[in-house]
């Protein structure tokens, strides 16, 4: 078989988690509009990513990745885009606070619109209906029609993609992610509360800071880095024929870019090195993860990687580890000593969402937050004892106070699920709930430095 590259050369592959549309030359057609649309990404904007990710795999930084599980066509609204971004941006000062060290921040956002399925249906009341697997795909709704795949699907997500990247580029750029906003991006409800109160003092010691540099002519007229900040996009590449269809040649460098967004994760149950979603993202330039569950060996591990980073670029390769809470020692030790003694960089990042989902005895699908930090510091923990170095997080989150996860410091129960549950898949941790782990993942990351374990690191 050809090793030879093309957009489409994942067509010969076999694949999993894909929609069978009924109408072939409407999905064509669908595909060639898409081929014609604006990128919505630069290369260049992916490169620079690339570049602050080779940072962190040095040690020199720390990723924060986080964002809707799947977003929704229903819940479109600036108001929500808005919320999300303060909360990454607020737990963004908290580990920068905290860590001192620069946060690489990239949102699941303007874009995570597919995803994958456990099963192929989905059964309630003895009726059976296909799964829903995406707004890009199909609708939520559990009725037939809804269920059905419609291709123009992926016009609605691109165009709701396209305005959510220019209302966050507008406020990444433009003003409202200025430091001296810092008190500002504490919403009501979170304020009222105990993390709102701790996210106030540090934010009240920062202005001290900036007051005091201001006097000495550091200030955001002359500072581009406190009046701006960089933001980028990432979701999981799953419908290749969208992410085909926005894949160009970046005249600068002459490679191929995949422009839906500036990173693309390849999900755990479509990361097969000899499979269609591996083919298509090896020939792409962007910063790729690759999410790793416990049925991931080493071995295959590092053909992955090799296959997806043959050059073994530093920035390039995210594993974004998902093994759930009392299984990370069971597994994280033996992908990172295969790694790191076959000398390959990548960014280790945790995810503690995926593999602590549980089912809540009235029947919501939830995340407990005490399993989630356990996680969290079990991944700490086996890098502290590895020597290496673990990069970043990855978290389902909003900026809405919802009741998804149970806990936290404002114990959500699990009578209280149902008060504002509104996930169209999996639960996320609510405003609250995020700048809390932020704080204690700060903690964290500073007794890792303590340790001397960043500096240990070689890349
Ligand atoms: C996800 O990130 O939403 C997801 C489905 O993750 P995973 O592939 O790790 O199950
Ligand atoms: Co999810």
């Amino acid at each position: 078989m050809s090793n030879k590259w093309a957009p489409d050369s994942w067509r010969n592959k076999p694949i999993r988690q894909v929609p069978t549309y009924q109408d072939e030359a409407l999905v064509k057609a669908v595909e060639k509009d898409l081929e014609g649309f604006p990128p919505l990404v630069f290369a260049g904007e992916a490169r620079n990513l690339k570049k602050q990710l080779a940072g962190v795999a040095a040690g020199n930084g720390f990723l924060l990745q986080g964002g809707d599980c799947a977003e929704s066509f229903a819940e479109f609204h600036p108001n929500n885009i808005r919320d999300t971004f303060k909360v990454l941006l607020q737990m963004a000062v908290v580990l920068t606070y905290g860590a001192n060290r620069p946060v690489v921040k990239v949102g699941r956002l303007a874009g995570q619109f597919a995803k994958p399925r456990s099963a192929d249906m989905e059964t309630v009341d003895g009726v059976e209906l296909p799964s829903y697997r995406g707004d890009i795909i199909n609708g939520f709704d559990f009725t037939e029609e809804a269920r059905i795949p419609d291709p123009n699907r992926m016009l609605t997500a691109y165009s709701q993609a396209a305005s959510t990247l220019n209302l966050l580029r507008a406020f990444a750029q433009g003003g409202y992610a200025d430091l001296h906003q810092v008190q500002q991006w504490n919403m009501g409800f979170v304020a009222s509360r105990p993390q709102g109160a701790r996210y106030h003092e540090m934010a009240n010691r920062i202005q001290d800071a900036l007051a005091f540099m201001e006097a000495c002519g550091i200030k955001s007229e002359n500072t581009p880095q406190m009046a701006k900040t960089d933001f980028y996009t990432s979701h999981e590449a799953l419908l290749l024929r969208y992410e085909q269809a926005l894949t160009r040649i970046d005249s600068t460098s002459g490679e191929y870019y995949d422009t839906s967004a500036h990173m693309l994760w390849i999900g755990d149950r479509t990361r097969d090195p000899d499979e269609a979603h591996v083919e298509f993202l090896r020939g792409v330039g962007n910063p790729i993860g690759v999410k790793a569950g416990p049925s991931q060996d080493p071995d295959t591990l590092l053909r992955l990687i090799d296959k997806l980073n043959p050059e073994n670029e530093a920035g390039r390769m995210t594993v974004i580890c998902r093994f759930g809470a009392g299984n990370v020692e069971k597994h994280l030790p033996a992908l990172v000593r295969k790694i790191e003694q076959e000398g390959r960089s990548v960014v280790w990042s945790c995810d503690p969402m995926h593999g602590n989902t549980i089912k809540s005895s009235t029947g919501y699908k939830t995340r407990p937050f005490d399993r989630i930090l356990t996680e969290v510091k079990e991944f700490f923990g086996v890098h502290a004892a590895e020597g290496t170095y673990g990069g970043g997080v990855h978290f389902e989150m909003t900026g809405q106070d919802v009741t998804e996860c149970l806990g936290g410091a404002f114990e959500i129960t699990e009578e209280r699920l149902s008060d504002r549950y509104h996930t169209a898949c999996d639960p996320r941790l609510n405003a609250n709930q995020a700048l809390e782990l932020a704080f204690l993942i700060a903690e964290m990351l500073k007794d890792q430095r303590g340790n001397g374990k960043v500096a240990a690191t070689a890349s």
